[in-house]
């Protein structure tokens, strides 16, 4: 248990944060898609060694997370990834979920799979040199949704692959992901983001998962990305923070979360609002309040690299400029 504390603590150290680049093959080829790049395993791993050989990423970054095929996968000369990561003082993690399906008898609800063999896969990663892990469960909101059923099957889930993570030595990144699709209100956000947090912390306690050596990867509590009146970064605070502070333990270390579409910005003035309002970890939030963003710290440069050689530069420092912008939300010093 202690070296699960150690791994959680040094993943909340120093004012950093995570960086998701887990996206599986489907997903990355559709974003390398829409910036007119070409959709290979060549073209993967020379995006993914962009990302990892950014200067100063360690500065802001503490732990990275990735898909299978990037831990497995070697720079041209032979050096794996995950060497290159280390080496830069960065932690490995590693998605485990296989993706959200169809929830059977629940249309328009999916379920997160992936429990079969997983013990065995996670000792694999940890042997690659993975600590941490995540895996996601995605909630939509929408004409009596999310149901009850869809809920406790995705924090049971939840539950029994964090309980795995812990057994075979990996801190399990817990993301039940309330999604920003559709016309929701804030408060309908809120209200769904209370009862599935509700649901995986009962289904964690019923595990035996350790809340001392796991992170939360929530949504923040906001409107649908296409409702018309959108909050302030304050009102993005008082709401999330409020509806944590009625659910989340203070045993946690530590709660990271997702953008889930948010621009970067915006993501970057949301959690710095919380963190100058509520000065985490204090006795009003008592977790550090932290980030494990992927679009809102990838985006720009994904766009900028467009898959040439000659943007590189240009890419890491747009990259660079996301994260540094992330660690002084954490701070509450960002200002866009
Ligand atoms: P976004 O920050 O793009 O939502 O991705 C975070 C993540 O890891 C989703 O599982």
């Amino acid at each position: 248990m202690n070296h699960l504390m150690e791994t959680a603590r040094l993943m909340l150290a120093d004012h950093k944060g995570l960086l998701a680049m887990d996206e599986s093959n489907g997903t990355c080829n559709k974003r390398f898609a829409s910036a007119g790049i070409e959709q290979t395993e060549q073209a993967r791993r020379r995006y993914r060694e962009l990302i990892i050989t950014t200067p100063g990423l360690r500065e802001c970054i503490s732990g990275v997370i990735l898909y299978d095929e990037t831990i497995r996968q070697a720079r041209a000369d032979g050096t794996p990834l995950v060497k290159i990561i280390a080496d830069s003082g960065i932690i490995t993690g590693i998605k485990v979920d296989v993706g959200a399906k169809d929830l059977a008898g629940h249309a328009g609800e999916k379920i997160t799979e992936g429990l079969d063999g997983l013990r065995e896969r996670l000792r694999d990663y940890f042997q690659i040199g993975a600590r941490f892990a995540k895996w996601r469960a995605v909630i939509g909101i929408g004409n009596g949704l999310p149901s009850p059923a869809c809920i406790d099957a995705n924090a049971h889930a939840l539950a029994r692959y964090a309980a795995l993570c812990q057994e075979c030595g990996l801190v399990p990144v817990v993301e039940p992901e309330v999604l920003m699709d559709g016309g929701h209100t804030l408060a309908q956000c809120r209200e769904a983001t209370e009862r599935i947090l509700r649901s995986v912390f009962d289904q964690l306690a019923a595990q035996g998962v350790a809340l001392e050596g796991m992170i939360l990867k929530p949504n923040m509590a906001l409107p649908s990305l296409t409702y018309p009146e959108q909050p302030t970064p304050a009102e993005v605070a008082e709401a999330t923070v409020g509806v944590l502070r009625r659910v989340v333990p203070p045993e946690l270390p530590g709660i990271a979360f997702l953008s889930g579409g948010q621009s970067g910005v915006l993501a970057s003035e949301r959690l710095n609002a919380m963190n100058s309002k509520f000065k985490a970890p204090s006795a009003a939030a008592p977790w550090t309040l932290t980030f494990s963003f992927a679009r809102a710290i990838q985006q720009p440069a994904l766009e900028i690299w467009a898959g040439k050689d000659a943007n590189r530069t240009a890419a890491q420092q747009a990259l660079i400029h996301r994260a540094k912008c992330n660690r002084a939300a954490r701070k509450g010093q960002y200002s866009s």
